[in-house]
């Protein structure tokens, strides 16, 4: 990892607070020219350019980008790894595409060659979209979380992960038992947790795979490990609510399944949440647990719109997923323009700085990393993008028409996917350059 210092030169732009908090004009700070100094690895200065010129050392490295906006690493919390090579798959919702599509790809994981080969496209499709940190679903083999954390580690990224843990209702060759999930999860830990840049989160994968043996063992990692993240999904599709009623028959509902097993907390991260009641989006806020809001996920499987007004009403923290592979893009950039248009069928809007707060402080907050990563703010990793107002030929033309930063910021994310981004750097060094 390069520990020199050096310099970038660009238009900056980066949440420093939820605009449902402070407004939207004390969300950010935008420098039309501007200047992030890095050094080590971590963000050592960040302004105008004009004011911060002079105060560097006479043999530094500037590196100018012209036409080009440096943003934070964007933030995924919520990815399934093993689900690289089915996403896009035709045709049903949740319950039966699990079955039809998912387990039979993620049978191959338990394989070293298979889980290596797809953890390096993996990793190389994250950071090509501009993804510095992902909460990611493995498989139900340690091996899958071996392999991605070994692809992670090389480049020293902050990558946070888990070995699923399913104990019921699934395939007999993909499922493990409430106590080898508890031994296998724990040498997981043991050896990656806190390693470099890496942690590991407690994966029941929701709540009908899972025995209450199972999800007992779960809770008590959490117990043991009080800094682990716990990762699951909830209240996405109508028949899976269901399944949850009969197979907790003696359960409030589908949040309180995971209440009474203690897996909620502030490490705790719940994908969807779509069909999600006031009450329950209460005692997530009173936890301090967090929403992935997964929108083209929503959308593929037919599951429903999520409220995020519901939620910021009850001040929850939330992330922004992109689910592969029941969501259809590796690309935050796509997955804000579906969140658009979540929000455009309710009848809200979100402002665009409100979607960079999602894909950036706010999944910060929902991982609570906030002091690391998801701004610039002096002290954090070095983990940003440059997206490039040129990408293409129609973002070019569009984005010469734009008046100020909040029209080129929407574009961007309306127009925007991977092309978009022409470097990714990760703890100073460049990871990804288009
Ligand atoms: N619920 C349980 N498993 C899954 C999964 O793999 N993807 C999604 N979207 N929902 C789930
Ligand atoms: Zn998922």
């Amino acid at each position: 990892m390069p520990l020199t210092r050096k310099a970038y030169r660009a238009a900056i732009l980066h949440s420093i607070a939820d605009p449902a908090e402070v407004g939207i004009e004390a969300s950010y700070e935008y420098f039309e020219d501007g200047l992030l100094v890095v050094d080590g690895g971590k963000i050592s200065a960040l302004g105008h350019a004009s004011d911060l010129l002079p105060t560097l050392a006479a043999d530094i490295e500037i590196e100018h980008y012209q036409d080009a906006l440096i943003t934070p690493g964007l933030i995924d919390t919520h990815i399934h790894f093993p689900q690289t090579g089915m996403v896009g798959a035709y045709g049903e919702q949740l319950l039966d595409w699990l079955n039809t599509y998912t387990f039979p790809c993620e049978s191959q994981f338990g394989d070293k060659a298979h889980a290596d080969e797809v953890a390096d496209i993996f990793v190389k499709e994250l950071l090509r979209n501009g993804t510095t940190t992902a909460l990611v679903f493995g498989s139900v083999h340690p091996q899958s979380v071996n392999s991605l954390f070994e692809a992670a580690e090389k480049l020293d990224l902050r990558m946070i992960a888990g070995k699923v843990m399913m104990d019921r209702n699934a395939p007999d060759y993909l499922t493990d038992t409430a106590e080898s999930s508890y031994v296998d999860s724990k040498a997981l830990i043991e050896r990656w947790h806190g390693k470099g840049r890496l942690h590991y989160a407690v994966t029941p994968r929701f709540a009908p795979t899972s025995t209450p043996e199972q999800l007992t063992l779960a809770g008590q990692l959490l117990t043991e490990y009080p800094d682990l993240y716990m990762q699951t999904h909830i209240s996405e599709n109508l028949k899976e609510i269901e399944w949850v009623k009969e197979l907790f028959p003696e359960r409030k509902g589908y949040l309180d399944v995971y209440d009474h097993y203690k897996l909620l907390g502030e490490r705790s991260v719940f994908a969807h949440g779509v069909h999600l009641c006031d009450d329950e989006c209460a005692r997530l806020a009173e936890t301090g647990s967090a929403i992935s809001f997964c929108p083209t996920s929503n959308f593929f499987l037919g599951s429903g719109l999520f409220n995020l007004p519901m939620a910021e009403k009850h001040k929850l923290n939330v992330g922004l997923g992109t689910d592969v592979g029941g969501g259809t893009s590796f690309s935050l950039l796509q997955t804000l323009n579906e969140a658009y248009k979540v929000m455009q069928l309710q009848g809200a809007r979100l402002s665009p700085f409100k979607s960079l707060y999602l894909a950036t402080l706010g999944g910060a907050r929902a991982l609570r990393l906030e002091d690391k990563i998801g701004n610039l703010q002096p002290g954090s990793d070095a983990d940003f993008l440059v997206l490039d107002y040129n990408a293409t030929p129609l973002l070019s033309y569009r984005l010469k028409q734009a008046n100020n930063i909040a029209e080129t910021l929407f574009v961007l994310m309306t127009l925007g996917d991977d092309r978009t981004v022409q470097q990714t750097y990760a703890a100073g060094a460049l990871v990804h350059q288009r």
